[in-house]
């Protein structure tokens, strides 16, 4: 039996790699501050700094445990189910220290912190979000998955969509200027929705290399026609001609060109995953050894 603590071992007590270094991702953040730390504390904001971080952070772990369940499939290996929990958990630990350090920057005065939330919209959308988030680690324990039943418990912990989708719209809020990175996250959380959405309309657990590849191409169509419909209202242009920049690769690579070249590397690991798990390709490679 582990005990809670030990994360760095599996359900049988033994040392897992795949948990070690899960750990040491969820860390990796924690060390990048330390390390630049002096640069931090000699910014003009230093807090602030620190609130971007930890909320950018928070979402790319929220990220990397939705890929969890696409990706088992994808890689063919079910052990990556292990870490989901502990991915889930890193991630509220990163958005618990992001309202922490909101706190600090509002002189931990519970009054301006209640006034700024109730009062800008895209803090109202990302506490939402963290009452969402902090509701589903609360739930994560075996106890309550056993209290609360399976299917209810599964139930419940749908509601990380709603949360993602939450997340973005705060994301997309507080961005000033270039929309890049976030269309480019926002893109990336629909590809991973889409996969589970696209499976389930098909009634199978692992979609088709055909259908992967179908899917990553419209997503990058809608990414590049989303993108330049939202330029195209902020700044009172047309979208079609927003649509002609796409080529122009001077001026930066857009987040469709980004999204697909992501989809097209999970394609070809799929593909390759295929046929490596095909008994008669594996059976001619070991006759030819
Ligand atoms: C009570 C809850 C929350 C508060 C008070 C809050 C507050 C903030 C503030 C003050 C900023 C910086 C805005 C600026 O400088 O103009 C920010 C940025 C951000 N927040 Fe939150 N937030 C909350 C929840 C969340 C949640 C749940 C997520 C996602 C899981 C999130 C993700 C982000 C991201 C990605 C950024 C931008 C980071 C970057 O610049 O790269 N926040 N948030």
């Amino acid at each position: 039996m582990t005990a809670s603590w030990q994360l760095w071992c599996d359900r049988r007590g033994r040392l897992s790699t795949l948990r070690v270094a899960t750990l040491a991702l969820l860390l990796l953040p924690l060390v990048k501050v330390i390390f630049q730390a002096s640069e931090i504390a000699h910014g003009a904001r230093p807090l602030n700094d620190l609130i971007h971080r930890a909320g950018f952070w928070a979402l790319v772990f929220l990220g990397v445990t939705l890929a969890v369940t696409p990706f088992r499939r994808i890689f063919r290996y079910g052990n990556l189910v292990e870490i989901r929990r502990m991915l889930g958990v890193g991630t509220f630990c990163y958005i618990a220290t992001h309202l922490a350090l909101f706190f600090a920057d509002q002189s931990y005065d519970l009054g301006k912190v209640v006034h700024e939330i109730t009062h800008r919209v895209y803090l109202m959308v990302g506490a939402t979000a963290w009452l969402g988030l902090a509701a589903l680690a609360g739930t994560s324990t075996d106890g309550m998955v056993r209290r609360l039943g399976g299917l209810r418990w599964r139930r419940l912990h749908q509601a990380i969509y709603g949360i993602t989708l939450l997340a973005l719209i705060h994301y997309f809020q507080q961005t000033k200027a270039d929309v890049t990175v976030p269309t480019f996250a926002a893109s990336l959380f629909f590809w991973l929705i889409a996969y589970r959405l696209l499976a389930w309309w098909q009634n199978t657990s692992e979609l088709s290399t055909l259908s992967l590849l179908g899917f990553s191409i419209a997503l990058s169509g809608i990414t590049f026609v989303g993108e330049a419909i939202g330029i195209a209202i902020a700044f009172h242009v047309s979208p079609l001609l927003v649509l002609k920049m796409i080529f122009d690769f001077d001026a930066g690579i857009r987040p469709g060109w980004q999204v697909l070249a992501a989809g097209l590397a999970v394609v070809a690991v799929q593909a390759a995953m295929t046929r490596w798990k095909n008994p008669t390709v594996r059976a001619r490679a070991v006759a030819a050894e």
